[in-house]
């Protein structure tokens, strides 16, 4: 079975951090995203893989590479007139797909458990669609469906009022039938096809669309916050086998918990890291203190500030004099005490669409 990863689209909701960065690189605990993707599909014993992405992408190839780092063969899918929905991905990979069933999935979609499961699902029902459903909060948000007897009767796009508790993740497999219906639905009203509309079309035209509810924890990186959600859970996978320290530890540094320090970094005096936490290479890292969930990238220079429960991409200077929470800070930004210079108040050079909370 081959696999698609949806790496395109256009990411507005995770401006300014995507202003600098495909929001499928963002790192989490100090890799990734979309490298989890590729580990789960890898893991479901998948190894031929196609990343769709936008046309003229360089970033994501750069990072990813042709997959061998995965022991698998990975293949770019430029989505031919840009991000035009998720069923759109489907018929313009098709060439490549071929005429046999396979697995898509959304590459900013972060999940805890297998994703077998669902490939085994799909084969013992002899589906059309398999859906992974997961019971959130807020299903308003996302794909939701109708469930009637224990069958799913239709698949509605961001319902006003959501007819069941459930969101349809973004893991699917599918038999070649998609494509037919991929290619028969026509655009939703924000201009997109949508892949709901085309699991509806699958349904009314005689297709059999099962589901399984997710085990363990999904998460849908739509907007900043999930970022920090999702980039907790990640550090919480810290193993003590994992808490390898390179880096050089002053003797009255205090590391405590699940800790991981890359190469090259020192720890200086009077500075505690309590874990789990990850910082990556050649950072200096003095009179601070590091608390739980908090991931630091490589080449970050920190002193005199407290950080917690904090995404910090590279070369970050901080030099704050207070605390830093639920923060995420993109690459070179700098943060530094305005001390008692004159005039007094924040003084801020501020990117578009920032967020700052004063
Ligand atoms: O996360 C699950 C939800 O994903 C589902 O419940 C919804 O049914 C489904 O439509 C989708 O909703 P989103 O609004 O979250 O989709 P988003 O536009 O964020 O795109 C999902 C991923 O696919 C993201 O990694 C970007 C990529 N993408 C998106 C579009 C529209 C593309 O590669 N090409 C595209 O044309």
């Amino acid at each position: 079975m081959k696999a698609i990863i949806a790496a395109g689209g256009r990411a507005t909701r995770m401006r300014p951090i995507t202003h600098t960065i495909n929001k499928h690189l963002i790192p989490l605990a100090n890799r990734p995203m979309i490298w989890y993707a590729i580990e789960k599909i890898v893991d479901a014993g998948i190894r031929d893989i196609l990343i769709n992405v936008n046309p003229g992408e360089v970033e994501l190839q750069k990072s990813i590479g042709d997959g061998s780092r995965w022991g698998s063969r990975i293949r770019y899918v430029e989505q031919a007139g840009g991000p035009c929905g998720l069923a759109h991905i489907i018929s313009n990979a098709e060439p490549l797909i071929g005429d046999e069933p396979f697995l898509f999935y959304l590459g900013d979609n972060i999940v805890l458990g297998s994703i077998k499961n669902l490939v085994d699902a799909f084969y013992e029902e002899k589906a059309d669609a398999m859906l992974a459903l997961s019971k959130v909060p807020d299903p308003n948000r996302f794909g939701v469906p109708v469930i009637e007897n224990g069958r799913i009767i239709k698949v509605i796009e961001k319902p006003e009022k959501p007819p069941s508790p459930f969101a349809v993740t973004g893991m699917y497999v599918y038999s070649p039938r998609i494509f037919e219906a991929a290619k028969s639905i026509r655009p939703s009203e924000r201009g997109e096809l949508e892949i709901s509309d085309a699991h509806t079309w699958l349904i009314e035209h005689g297709g059999h669309v099962g589901f399984r509810e997710v085990t363990g924890w999904w998460k849908d990186t739509g907007k900043p916050s999930d970022l920090l959600v999702g980039n907790a859970l990640l550090l919480d996978l810290l193993t003590k086998e994992d808490s390898v320290q390179a880096g050089d530890i002053h003797a009255d540094a205090t590391v405590s918990g699940r800790v991981r320090i890359g190469k090259g970094t020192r720890i200086g005096a009077n500075t505690i890291l309590r874990g789990p936490v990850v910082i990556g290479e050649n950072c200096t890292i003095e009179s601070s203190y590091i608390g739980p969930f908090t991931s630091i990238g490589d080449n970050a220079d920190i002193r005199n500030t407290e950080i917690e429960h904090s995404l910090i991409m590279n070369n970050v200077r901080i030099q704050a004099r207070t605390r830093i929470v639920d923060a995420i800070i993109g690459m070179s930004a700098q943060v530094r005490s305005a001390g008692s210079s004159l005039p007094s108040g924040h003084k801020l050079i501020i990117g578009d669409h920032t967020v700052v909370e004063l």
